[in-house]
């Protein structure tokens, strides 16, 4: 490898190719979690060896179980493909230490044990066959090598550690051909990128894979944020990882999960405030023991893909985040949020006027057209001061997959909008500010 290079010029060299790298993953917005391992088969939550305080030798009993059917990576890349997403990031080794590939660092793998297969291996290969970006997450934290808790206290066993952290990610980012996201995950015990080796790790795993895109989560802040369990909007790049049932990224029994599981609706709530803030949506799902997609994600998830395959342009791609950005509602009203693209506003309609029209305020200059997104039927409407007044609109919502319908209106670049005291006799005509850029 090159010469180490320092914090600073490191970051700076990263900051220099970040556009770049980062342009498909920006246009993607939406990418699948896969939480898969040897906790799969407990169903009671990824972290059940801690939580439950499992003798090592006890949980590794469960190496020998662990029999995920031939195919299944192929499920996972399927469905997401139906989705409307466009990678996918799948944990390779989570913080149990088994690896789900063919590993020389790590004789505990899924291939000297259990399916005696390389998942990884398949997992690559279906993405690949359903032109998905390729994610590997990669836990630092690690409950199963000895070295992974006394690196915290013990200098011999930190150089052990961090020296076997490095090579299984080189593995990973070496045998399988081109890597898209590398996904750090918890680095714990050691708090800081020092003592992580972070920088020559992370400066090792680019000269692997040139174009790889890094994750915050190696105590260095590389190249996106990583929200989790909330969507939060960032002055950087960032993915909001959510798992589907807000409870567990690992299997829990589906017909027990169902009740907590989100609908398409809700899915796509946490899409628009991905796309209206300028993040993604990496959206979990725990495959059962076996490898099969939970039952409870299919339909929601094949669901959006229906959704989006009629209204994408609300979605994908280079959504300016909206100024005052408070998930998605500026430029809509109580129950209508909006997305836009630098030229036309995207309204969700979550509530569909029911009386035939509907009032937007704020916009201090009339669209050139209305029109629904999923087919382009226009639709009337009138600017009056700083009011944008929708008619005739049909009496149920258009959407027939989910129904949230999607209304474009198309202005001469973006909008001047205005989101006005809270006291409507100021709105009624009477001179106003010349309204912000949305
Ligand atoms: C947390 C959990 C881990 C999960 C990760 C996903 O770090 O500890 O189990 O894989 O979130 O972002």
């Amino acid at each position: 490898m090159s010469t180490l290079l320092s914090k600073q010029a490191y970051e700076k060299q990263v900051a220099e190719s970040r556009d770049r790298r980062m342009a498909w993953w920006r246009e993607a917005r939406f990418g699948m979690f896969v939480h898969f391992g040897l906790y799969s088969q407990l169903g009671r939550h990824e972290w059940a060896q801690t939580l439950e305080n499992f003798p090592v030798a006890e949980y590794e009993k469960l190496a020998e179980t662990f029999r995920p059917r031939p195919g299944a990576p192929r499920e996972w890349a399927a469905l997401a493909k139906k989705a409307g997403m466009k990678y996918m990031v799948l944990t390779t080794r989570h913080h149990e230490g088994f690896s789900l590939w063919d590993s020389r660092a790590n004789p505990y793998n899924a291939v000297n044990f259990g399916p005696k297969r390389d998942i990884v291996r398949e997992f690559v290969d279906a993405c690949r066959e359903f032109g998905l970006g390729i994610g590997f997450y990669s836990s630092l934290m690690d409950w199963h090598h000895p070295d992974g808790w006394r690196c915290a206290f013990d200098t011999e066993a930190r150089r052990r550690f961090t020296a076997y952290i490095r090579a299984l990610n080189t593995e990973l980012l070496t045998n399988y051909g081109k890597i898209d996201i590398l996904w750090y995950d918890v680095p714990a015990p050691m708090e800081s990128w020092e003592g992580w080796d972070s920088l020559e790790l992370n400066q090792h795993m680019r000269s692997l894979q040139p174009d790889l895109i890094i994750n915050d989560r190696s105590k260095l802040p590389e190249d996106f944020g990583t929200p989790e369990e909330h969507i939060t909007a960032a002055d950087r790049d960032w993915e909001a990882c959510m798992t589907f049932n807000g409870m567990s990224w690992g299997y829990v029994d589906s017909r027990q999960a169902a009740p907590y599981s989100y609908n398409a609706q809700r899915i796509l709530r946490m899409l628009v405030t991905c796309a209206a803030g300028g993040g993604n949506l990496l959206l979990n799902i725990g495959p059962a023991p076996d490898g099969s997609v939970p039952e409870e994600a299919v339909e929601p998830l094949e669901t959006v893909g229906r959704w989006l395959a009629e209204n994408g342009r609300a979605v994908y791609g280079g959504m300016q985040r909206t100024s005052g950005w408070t998930e998605g509602r500026v430029g809509g009203n109580g129950v209508t949020s909006a997305t836009c693209d630098g030229k036309s506003v995207f309204l969700w309609n979550w509530i569909w006027p029911a009386g035939g029209s509907m009032g937007l305020g704020g916009y201090m200059e009339a669209p050139k057209a209305v029109r629904l997104l999923r087919d382009g039927t226009p639709v009337d409407f009138e600017h009056k001061g700083h009011r944008i007044i929708l008619k005739n609109l049909p009496a149920t919502p258009p959407d027939p997959h989910a129904g949230v319908t999607v209304l474009e209106m198309e202005f001469d670049g973006m909008p001047r909008y205005k989101t006005f005291s809270y006291y409507p006799q100021l709105h009624g005509g009477l001179d106003v500010t010349d309204g912000e850029r949305l």
